[in-house]
This record gives structure tokens, C-alpha cells and sequence, in this order.
């Protein structure tokens, strides 16, 4: 071997574990997989590369994402054993502020990322989505659950409280009051009341799960891409916005929604054929 061959190897970094996978199918579906152990933790390494798995989606958008855990579980939370300071010996210590700033920054940034994606995006879960993978459900626009899933915010049963969107997202989806049960409580709430609540949208048999949400976000992914982002845009913009300015924002995207291609194709096929027979690009 050369020197130089030599050097690449004695002194390449070691190889990075990879915990979340993306796979673009040829259907214009995005699939993005968490693989992290037994329970999928949130470690604050799976989150930088869902982070940067969800910023490259929102730089080359496919026509609609799924995420997922796989076919058990879909994530059980932070990674539990990242709150405590690693010393020399066994006693324990609670991680310092820093160190759970880094924590919370992990997830603020990956969870953004993955909300900022500028198509629909489906969690399809599987088993549970507690804590952290609960938020990154939420993260989504849409949650399709097995039957036999359970969903919740357990922190406060650890002394914290949600550091995901817990206490934010989670209320602006359900409502204050049951988001505070969940959150106060810490109680687990199977599918049937996730369902009724308003936390899932589609309930389906447990080895279902993938196919149901993958069949959902191909009917966007045959949709209008242009469009969907404005309206995906409007929403979310607009729920940031007190009602006058989020008015003011849904003319500002409705005048662009004009200027795609999408309203050509749209609009064209509405005259010449009627409604709903438009094929977008
Ligand atoms: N972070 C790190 N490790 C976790 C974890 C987490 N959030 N949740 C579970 N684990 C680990 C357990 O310590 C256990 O490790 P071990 O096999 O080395 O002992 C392993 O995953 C399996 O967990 P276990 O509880 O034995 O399995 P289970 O099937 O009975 O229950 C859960 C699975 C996910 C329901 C249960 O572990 C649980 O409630 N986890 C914590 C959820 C939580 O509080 N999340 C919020 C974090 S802020």
C-alpha cells in the first residue's frame, strides 16, 4: 500500500452510524425510516440526520413523505440514557443545562425541518410514539396509526416536561385542555382516543400501517405539487398569524398560486372536461 493509501485509511473517520434512511420511491413518495436500537430513541446524533434528511426534502421536494419507525414501533422518545452527565464512576448526575440546550436544539431543528418540508407528509405509526416521537409525529401533517398504537407525552412521569413541540404543537392540534391532560398526566392514550381527539387522522390494522400511509401520500403525490405546497404554506404561516395577518397571507399565496403550472393544467381541465379530471404534472 502507498503512503497516501496508507494515511486514507489509518486516518478516515470512524464510519457514522446511519439512523434515519431515506429511500425515493419512483411513485414521487418520499420514505423516511428511523432504525435506532430497540425503541428508535431520539438521540441527538438521529436527530442532526433527520435534520439534514429533511432539509435536503425541502431543497429536491418529492411529491409527498412518510416517515416512519418501521414495522414494531415508531419511536419511543429522547433518548433517555442523553440526560445524564457520563462521569468516571456510577454515581448519577442529571445533565447540566448545557447539555440538555444541545438536547433541545437537536430536536427544535430536526422537528423544524421535518414541519418546513414543502409537501404533505404522513407519519404512519406503528407501536408507540411516546414523548419525542410523539412530537415527530406531530411534526407531520397527517398521523395514520395501527390499531394496537399508543401515543403520549410521558415527560412530566421523568420531572421535565415536552422539549419537542409537546406543549405547543400538541394544543394546537387537539386543544388546550386535552393537550394539558396529556401533558399534565402523562398518560398514554390508545388509538380509538387518539382518533377521537383529533391527534390521528386514519386508524388501521396494525400490519397496515406503511401500506395505508404510503397509499394516502400517492394521492398527493399525483396532486397538484405547486399548490399543495401554497396550501400547506397558507396553514402554517397562518397559524402563526393572528387571523387579519393570516387572512393577508392566504391572498398572498392565492394570487401565487396563479403563477404555477398547476393553475394552467387546473383550470384549463375544469373548462374542457369538468371537475376533477385534471392530470398534473
Ligand atoms: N430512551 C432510551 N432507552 C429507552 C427508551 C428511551 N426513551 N425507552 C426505552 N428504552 C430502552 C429500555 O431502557 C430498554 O433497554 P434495555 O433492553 O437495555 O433494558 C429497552 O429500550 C426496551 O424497553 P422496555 O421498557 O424494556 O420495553 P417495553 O417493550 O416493555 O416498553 C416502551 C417499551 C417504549 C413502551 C417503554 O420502554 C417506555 O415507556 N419507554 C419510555 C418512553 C418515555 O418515557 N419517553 C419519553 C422520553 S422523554
Amino acid at each position: 500500500m502507498s503512503d497516501a493509501a496508507d494515511r486514507e485509511t489509518t486516518n478516515s473517520p470512524d464510519p457514522v452510524t446511519q439512523l434515519v434512511s431515506l429511500e425515493r420511491r419512483d411513485d414521487g413518495v418520499a420514505v423516511i425510516t428511523l432504525s435506532n436500537g430497540k425503541v428508535n430513541a431520539l438521540s441527538v446524533e438521529l436527530l442532526d440526520q433527520l435534520r439534514v434528511i429533511a432539509a435536503e426534502l425541502s431543497e429536491h421536494t418529492p411529491r409527498a413523505v412518510v416517515v416512519t419507525g418501521g414495522p414494531k414501533l415508531f419511536a419511543a422518545g429522547a433518548d433517555i440514557s442523553q440526560f445524564t452527565q457520563s462521569g468516571a464512576d456510577d454515581s448519577f448526575a442529571i445533565a447540566a443545562p448545557e447539555r440538555v440546550g444541545e438536547i433541545g436544539a437537536a430536536f427544535l431543528g430536526a422537528l423544524n425541518a421535518v414541519a418546513a418540508i414543502p409537501c404533505p407528509t404522513i407519519a404512519a405509526v406503528s407501536g408507540v410514539a411516546l414523548g419525542g416521537g410523539c412530537e415527530l409525529a406531530l411534526a407531520c401533517d397527517f398521523r395514520v396509526a395501527g390499531a394496537s398504537s399508543r401515543f403520549g407525552q410521558p415527560e412530566i412521569l421523568l420531572g421535565i416536561i415536552p422539549g419537542g413541540g409537546g406543549t405547543q404543537r400538541l394544543a394546537r392540534l387537539v386543544g388546550v385542555a386535552r393537550a394539558k391532560d396529556l401533558v399534565f398526566s402523562g398518560r398514554t392514550v390508545a388509538a380509538d382516543e387518539a382518533l377521537a381527539i383529533g391527534l390521528v387522522d386514519r386508524v388501521v390494522e396494525p400490519d397496515e400501517v406503511f401500506d395505508a400511509a404510503v397509499a394516502w401520500a400517492s394521492t398527493f403525490a399525483a396532486g397538484p405539487r405547486h399548490a399543495l405546497a401554497l396550501a400547506k404554506a397558507a396553514i402554517d404561516e397562518g397559524l402563526e398569524q393572528t387571523l387579519e395577518e393570516g387572512l393577508r397571507t392566504e391572498q398572498r399565496r392565492f394570487v401565487q398560486s396563479f403563477t404555477t403550472p398547476d393553475a394552467a393544467v387546473g383550470v384549463r381541465s375544469f373548462l374542457a372536461e369538468g371537475p376533477g379530471k385534471a392530470v398534473f404534472d
